[in-house]
């Protein structure tokens, strides 16, 4: 199976038909209890607690198994493990790598609840955070290792502010360290092979393209070497995390269909994102793809596609204001949280929407697009008719009510959860 194109791996992962009763599909197992021939069988199979067997409902049954060799499959790693939601693939893997007085470094474009996460729980249980630029360079990152640095994550592109990150460099210098390196690896699902490039922990949001209908909220945590498994199991089975299988099931069907939705939705976005350059709304477009995009270098060398989530900056003459007015008046794009689904949404957000005070600013506020399998043309024509709508507000200053600090405050509360 292994000179397979990708195309032909995801069809097969994870499938034993025997299993299944010669069905094409992994079966849906729900349960808690497994029962045991005698009291020996129980003993010895609950020595196997890190191998993927079904044990008790919390170790998973052969649908979470199926999925975990699918999830593996796709990042090129050897072990997964599937997780309540994207937001515990990140907080299972740093409980159980870190320690008290352990130091961690993020980068400051990181997706909020991660930020959120280490500011007010990690630094309850002793362990510390510095945020790092994420496009710094590799004598800078030096510079901000401790000795109790234990773990260097990574976000690439991140999801606001898109800046893509060198990721074999920050590799090397956590491993030069010994420290291990982790990666929210949502965007670059099928695009970006982590363990080619030094990440020894990936996560994804399975609730974005892998679900891909906009109906599950689930995470996948995949490693490639039997240690960090070790850990990353223990950890997990400790915390009791579990994932819903009726979910798990979903995300088996949506995988199958992955790769033809994301390239639709890739080749959408890119359209619409090239598009977007051209408009004189449009101060700059944020597309790994497009060299406007800053760490649009480490995307050319590193990744081999994109997906369908990107931002725009708008030119300064257009306040919060004028921008959710232009958002509201979309009739394809809807107004909510996450991605990866199969329709289209746009979000006002922010360069600062979580960031560490002073780190600037792209200079005018942002739209995050992300674009489904609509027709390219009725999105075109959707953004042209809220473009005039945007035109037409641009004298509407920020001094305003609706834009007082209050607002401000609930809006950077309701921008970091997506
Ligand atoms: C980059 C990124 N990582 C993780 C998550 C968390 O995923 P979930 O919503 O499944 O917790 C999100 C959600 O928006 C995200 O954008």
């Amino acid at each position: 199976m292994s000179n397979d194109h990708f195309e032909t791996k995801l069809v097969l992962a994870g499938r034993r038909p025997v299993k299944s009763h010669g069905y094409v599909n992994p079966k849906l197992v729900r349960g808690s209890t497994v029962l045991y021939p005698s009291c020996a069988d129980r003993r010895e199979i609950g020595k196997r607690r890190l191998e993927q067997e079904e044990i008790y409902g919390l170790y998973g049954s052969e649908t979470h198994f199926a999925l975990e060799a699918v999830v593996s499959e796709i990042e090129g790693g050897t072990h997964c493990q599937i997780v309540s939601s994207g937001l515990a693939a990140i907080t299972v893997p740093l409980l159980a790598f870190l320690k008290s007085g352990d130091h961690v470094l993020i980068p400051d474009s990181v997706y909020g609840p991660t930020r959120r996460f280490c500011d007010t729980v990690l630094v309850r249980y002793g362990v510390t955070t510095t945020y790092y630029d994420p496009m710094v360079i590799e004598p800078a990152l030096r510079a901000l290792i401790a000795p109790e640095t234990k773990v260097i994550f990574a976000e690439s592109p991140g999801s606001h502010s898109f800046e893509v990150q060198d990721v074999p460099m920050l590799s090397r210098v956590a491993h030069a360290h010994g420290a291990k390196l982790f990666m929210d690896n949502t965007w670059g699902i099928c695009t970006f092979q982590p363990f080619r490039h030094g990440v020894d922990v990936s996560i994804q949001a399975l609730t974005k393209y892998i679900g891909g209908h906009s109906d599950i909220v689930l995470g996948a945590i995949t490693v490639a070497t039997e240690q960090d498994w070790a850990w990353l199991r223990t950890g997990a089975l400790d915390l009791g995390q579990y994932a819903s299988p009726d979910d798990c099931w979903l995300a088996l069907r949506g995988a199958r269909t992955l790769n033809v939705r994301l390239d639709q939705q890739a080749a959408n976005a890119l359209t619409i994102a090239r598009w977007l350059a051209d408009r004189p709304e449009v101060q700059r477009v944020l597309h790994p793809a497009l060299p406007s995009c800053p760490g649009h270098e480490f995307w050319k060398r590193d990744f081999t596609g994109a997906c369908g989530l990107f931002g725009i900056v708008l030119n300064p003459t257009f306040d919060y204001g004028a921008v959710t007015a232009m958002v509201d008046s979309l009739r394809l794009f809807g107004i909510g949280a996450s991605w990866g689904g199969y329709e289209s949404l746009a979000l006002p957000t922010s360069f600062t929407i979580s960031r560490s005070e002073g780190t600037g600013s792209f200079g005018g506020e942002m739209l995050r697009l992300q674009i489904g399998l609509e027709h390219v043309n009725d999105l075109i024509a959707d953004l042209e008719a809220g473009l005039s709508v945007l035109r037409g507000q641009a004298h509407i200053t920020c001094s305003s009510p609706p834009c007082m600090a209050g607002e401000l405050e609930d809006r950077r509360g309701v921008e970091q959860a997506q």
